[in-house]
């Protein structure tokens, strides 16, 4: 493969370490960001960087990159499509089954492909227990639960509605994520509930006004399993755990520990083998992501599809963003 050239769409927490990894997996990063000392950070790091959306759009990109705060990423995403570039998102894609639509359409239209960041995907335990799934180690699976929360209050914008903050967009969507990936695409899915629980925040000292949920639970049917999700961003530490319930006993899996657990209905727990436990999750979905682009196989990603068939099913329930 030629050197990928990747540019980059917000050099923030998550672009930056877009960047890094990026730099690993031997692409050259251009960057884009409109705050000036991000990317005087991008430069220090090795990175070109450029002006404007535009002036980036228009270089000979092997992909587009977007780590913009959530309300954007729809807008950045088409762009790029238009300017004729494959994408890799952060998570969500999109806020709204109408973005969902416009990016799938907008991808059919270019040609290119839209993959998005679930970085659980890559989660060596998590990685354990998808193989267990789908060895049929638990026999017919009927139930599952995943859990998903963080601390939350790293940027003002992750508490306010109007810029895609919330548990819902920064957490739920990742636990939706690993439902699909687990059992397949969802038939139904409400969002059961949502709650505010802390009405500010306090950011490296500077207390900020939130007016979003800390706490989300969705419920749903993804392939022949019963789903519920629950997610939070009031978490003392990140917290990530699956609970798998089948005809022969339970599958568990903690990213606490990063360990996977078979229970038999009978008979003693047994540990799953986690393979290549140290892998670093972020440098093994952009390298993935950097093979798709190459081989046009995008199995294993979570594609602007997949998003779409999420957004369909979602019901939200009344007055919910
Ligand atoms: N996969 C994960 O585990 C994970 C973790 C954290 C964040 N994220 C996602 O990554 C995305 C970015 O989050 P973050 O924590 O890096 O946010 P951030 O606020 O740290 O970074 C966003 C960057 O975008 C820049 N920006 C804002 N508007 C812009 C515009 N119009 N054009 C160019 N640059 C612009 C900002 O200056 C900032 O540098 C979010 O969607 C978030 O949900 C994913």
């Amino acid at each position: 493969m030629n050197e990928p050239h990747i540019g980059l769409f917000g050099c923030g927490r998550m672009g930056m370490r877009h960047l890094t990894e990026f730099h690993r997996l031997d692409a050259q990063v251009t960057v884009f960001d409109t705050d000036a000392a991000n990317l005087r950070e991008a430069e220090r790091a090795g990175a070109r960087t450029v002006r404007s959306a535009a002036e980036l759009l228009a270089l000979p990109l092997t992909a587009a990159d977007v780590c913009l705060p959530t309300r954007h990423h729809a807008a950045g995403t088409v762009a790029a499509l238009e300017a004729g570039h494959h994408v890799i998102s952060e998570k969500p894609l999109c806020l709204s089954l109408a973005e969902a639509q416009q990016i799938s359409d907008a991808s059919r239209a270019a040609r290119r492909t839209v993959q998005v960041g679930y970085i659980f995907r890559f989660a060596p335990y998590l990685r354990a227990l998808r193989r267990a799934v789908v060895g049929a180690v638990a026999g017919d699976i009927r139930y599952a639960v995943v859990r998903l929360g963080a601390q939350g209050s790293r940027a003002p914008w992750k508490h306010r509605a109007a810029e895609g903050g919330g548990a819902v967009h920064e957490m739920l969507m990742h636990a939706l994520d690993q439902a699909v990936w687990l059992f397949g695409e969802p038939t139904e899915l409400q969002l059961a509930g949502q709650w505010a629980v802390l009405a500010e925040r306090n950011i490296d000292g500077v207390l900020h006004p939130s007016d979003t949920e800390d706490i989300a639970i969705a419920r749903g049917r993804f392939g022949a399993v019963e789903v519920i999700a629950y997610a939070d961003l009031l978490s003392a530490v990140p917290t990530a755990h699956v609970e798998v319930h089948g005809s022969h006993g339970m599958l568990s899996a903690r990213g606490t520990d990063n360990t996977c657990w078979w229970q038999p209905n009978s008979g003693p727990a047994a540990q799953v083998e986690v393979e290549d436990p140290d892998t670093p999750w972020l440098r093994a979905e952009l390298h993935r992501f950097l093979e798709t682009l190459h081989t046009g196989d995008t199995t294993g990603m979570h594609t602007a599809e997949d998003t779409l068939s999420i957004m369909r099913c979602l019901q939200r329930p009344r007055g919910a963003a």
